[in-house]
């Protein structure tokens, strides 16, 4: 099938290459010209492990293109996928204009069929904001041609991109035009062969369950930062805690991790969006996402209070931190907790020399050029003249350093560890002071 994917971006470039990848005919444009550049040169703008190798792929075969034209673009696929990012506006709802702005472009070039599919995390009735404005287009061209509009939200997780496209848990279509989710299930037919993971629905519904996934996960994480914070105070074992409840079916292990705050494109502004679409389109305040919302803001100053409580007056000291990236395998640092931390030691008077694996090049370009932060090419480089590690992203590199390593490099032998890497009682038993989260 003829595809374009519109935003070319951690949710477009995957989408565009695994539909590549099973045999489309796939162009993807973004009005970023240094992004089409990177990835016609035979590069990739963004980490994501296995997406470069596929992408070289699938263009060697003719199968994958890029470009900044639009109209191009509009002219390439019956199928047009809208992947375009949605940032919160000023007042925390989601900023729609790139997603109007890309259906208003094709409602304008459009000269055939199209199935206009929305896969951005966009509030619900914006399904039909996208068909106003296509019909708007078309009717100021004095035209009539036939479009499908289609809501389907992605769930990929920035990490494991591709896998999670390739073998997804489910695809949610949601449409009421017969032939659109026909084309849709043909799409999506060589990602479910084991069996059927389509679940179609109205388009609100579609658009209302990415965000309760989202909002869902985000309360698991805050809950247990919650229950980590209270055993601490309490003197309880959080990472025992975990296993226990965890072991429920119908609690479950996943996203049971205590940390220092959920972070990345996704989960803070999807809670916010979802908090405001409540009160202004239903009078509904959510009180449970607005805790989860102020619990994780505070919780990303969680690190540094225990420095500040082992430390009193941080100013002058300088931190190790290992870690920048909101989560491991990502070079994304949008809302990473790294962000904040730096911010608050900065504030403090307190300097950093830092080390991430994939994320430096993605730190440097949002500190800029500050004395306050330098980097290492190696974790335990970092480590000199520091006064504690600060563990902030748990990257598999991390879970099991040479601690005899550690102690000699740091002034003080002090972990403060935001992911809980660690058995406590191994690390003091190196001599190495432990603080971790609700332990
Ligand atoms: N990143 C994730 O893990 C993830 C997962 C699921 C859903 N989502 C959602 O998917 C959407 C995209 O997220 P992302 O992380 O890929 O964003 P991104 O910022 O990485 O990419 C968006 C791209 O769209 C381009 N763009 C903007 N307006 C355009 C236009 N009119 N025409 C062409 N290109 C345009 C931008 O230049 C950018 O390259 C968001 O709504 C997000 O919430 C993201």
């Amino acid at each position: 099938m003829k595809v374009t994917v519109v935003g070319t971006g951690y949710v477009g470039l995957v989408s565009g290459t695994c539909l590549a990848e099973v045999g489309n005919d796939v162009l993807c444009l973004d009005i970023d010209p240094e992004k089409i550049r990177i990835l016609e040169e035979g590069g990739i703008p963004i980490f994501e492990p296995g997406l470069q190798d596929m992408v070289r792929r699938n263009v060697e075969a003719g199968r994958l293109n890029f470009t900044t034209d639009v109209g191009a673009a509009v002219r390439h696929g019956t199928i047009q996928f809208i992947a375009v990012g949605t940032p919160p506006d000023e007042d925390g709802s989601a900023d729609l204009q790139y997603v109007l702005a890309a259906a208003r472009n094709i409602g304008r070039l459009m000269t055939d069929y199209k199935v206009v599919v929305d896969k951005s995390t966009v509030p619900v009735g914006t399904g039909d904001k996208v068909k106003a404005a296509i019909a708007d287009e078309l009717q100021k061209r004095g035209v009539e041609i036939p479009f499908g509009v289609v809501s389907n939200p992605e769930f990929l997780k920035e990490g494991a991109a591709v896998e999670d496209f390739m073998r997804p848990d489910r695809v949610v279509i949601g449409a009421d035009d017969e032939q659109a989710i026909l084309l849709m299930r043909a799409l999506y037919a060589p990602f479910q062969r084991n069996h059927e993971r389509l679940i179609v629905t109205d388009s609100k519904s579609a658009e209302l369950t990415k965000y309760a996934a989202n909002a869902m996960l985000a309360t698991r994480i805050s809950f247990m930062n919650e229950m980590a914070n209270l055993a601490e105070r309490l003197g309880a074992d959080i990472e025992m805690i975990r296993q226990g409840i965890g072991s429920d079916p119908r609690i479950g292990y996943h996203f049971l991790y205590p940390g220092c705050g959920y972070g990345g494109s996704c989960f803070p502004k999807d809670v916010k969006a979802l908090i405001k679409t409540a009160s202004d389109d239903a009078g509904i305040r959510l009180k449970v996402l607005t805790a989860v919302e102020e619990a994780n803001d505070d919780q990303k100053h969680i690190l540094t209070a225990k420095l500040k409580s082992r430390f009193g007056d941080l100013k002058g000291r300088h931190f190790a931190v290992w870690g920048l990236a909101f989560k491991p395998n990502t070079d994304d640092m949008r809302e990473a907790p790294s962000r904040e931390l730096i911010a608050d030691l900065f504030a403090a008077g307190a300097t950093v020399t830092a080390y991430d694996p994939v994320a430096m090049h993605e730190a440097s370009r949002i500190f800029g050029d500050d004395s306050r932060l330098r980097y290492s090419n190696s974790p335990m480089e970092a480590l000199n003249e520091a006064d504690a590690l600060l563990i902030v992203t748990e990257w598999k590199e991390f879970r099991s350093p040479d601690f005899d390593a550690i102690k000699a490099r740091l002034k003080n032998p002090l972990i403060v560890d935001g992911r809980n890497l660690y058995d406590p009682k191994f690390v003091r038993g190196m001599g190495i002071e432990y603080l971790a989260i609700g332990r």
